[in-house]
């Protein structure tokens, strides 16, 4: 018997740079018909989050409208800029006006091979909640810093700076990933009671920039080689509400097998979400 969870899960699917429109489209129709025969019911089913690259937002917006399942779409990035001469750039003005309500922000990919800081993770997570876009912020330390025993220490500055000054009502709204990046597309998943420790210790953080009620309130997912082999053990965690998924998500079987596990950790959940 699993026990109760009162977060609802979330399952978001990082597609990073892969997949066309057509197989965006394709895939989407293909987790449709899938999601159409679901055991579970709707109300144990987890938020079902797909972040495909910018130039199929649209075309994965629209497909989702005429299947009418209950897929979420998010962009991998934005811009913390309204508008103005950063060529290359997307803001959340024009993700608002594709219907985009979900970003992810600070993935260890933007802050290894962009230059993101913790400072203009910030920046685009104020820049999302104004936009009333949800940011799926993310954190989490390197194998370095993990060896050199400072994972607390890097989680703590991570959390504090990109989540500082955010109201708790935003608290919230928006989701924390924990992504080691040790584990991120190599196969090595954090065991599950460690991720569960850190995930904790994210919400303790969150309880101290708010109030323990809001803390708890909070998604706190986790990220890094998530395949439906490891899954249910991470489900069964106490302070682990998701999963963000790179590599598996790509194969819709697996991406699917995930959400079906999800819903099936799900019993009990009922806390409510504004999207
Ligand atoms: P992975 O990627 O599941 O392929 O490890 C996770 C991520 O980068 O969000």
């Amino acid at each position: 018997m699993t026990q109760a969870h009162h977060r609802k899960r979330l399952i978001a699917g990082n597609w990073k740079m892969f997949k066309t429109p057509s197989e965006t489209e394709a895939f989407i129709r293909a987790l449709s018909e899938k999601l159409h025969g679901m055991a579970q019911p709707l109300s144990t089913w987890p938020e079902i989050l797909v972040c495909p690259p910018f130039i199929s937002l649209k075309l994965a917006w629209d497909t989702v409208d005429d299947t009418g399942k209950p897929i979420l779409i998010g962009a991998q990035t934005m811009d913390s800029h309204e508008d103005g001469a950063f060529t290359g750039e997307i803001s959340p003005k024009m993700l608002r006006s594709v219907c985009i309500r979900n970003v992810l922000v600070g993935h260890s990919e933007r802050r290894q091979y962009f230059n993101e800081t913790d400072e203009t993770v910030s920046a685009k997570t104020r820049a999302a909640l104004a936009n009333d876009i949800r940011p799926i912020v993310c954190v989490g330390e390197t194998l370095a810093e993990r060896e050199a025993g400072q994972t607390d220490t890097v989680l703590t500055r991570q959390v504090n700076t990109a989540l500082n000054g955010v109201s708790a009502e935003e608290m919230a709204f928006l989701v924390v990933a924990y992504e080691p990046v040790w584990a991120i597309g190599t196969g090595k998943v954090c065991d599950a009671a460690e991720a569960n420790r850190v995930c904790h210790l994210i919400r303790t953080l969150i309880a101290g920039l708010t109030n323990s009620p809001t803390a708890d309130q909070v998604r706190i997912l986790y990220g890094g080689s998530v395949k439906p082999e490891n899954f249910p053990e991470l489900l069964t965690q106490s302070d682990i509400d998701g999963g963000l998924v790179g590599g598996a998500s790509l194969d819709v079987d697996s991406f699917y097998q995930l959400i079906s596990q999800a819903a099936y950790f799900s019993e009990g959940a009922i806390h409510g979400c504004r999207i």
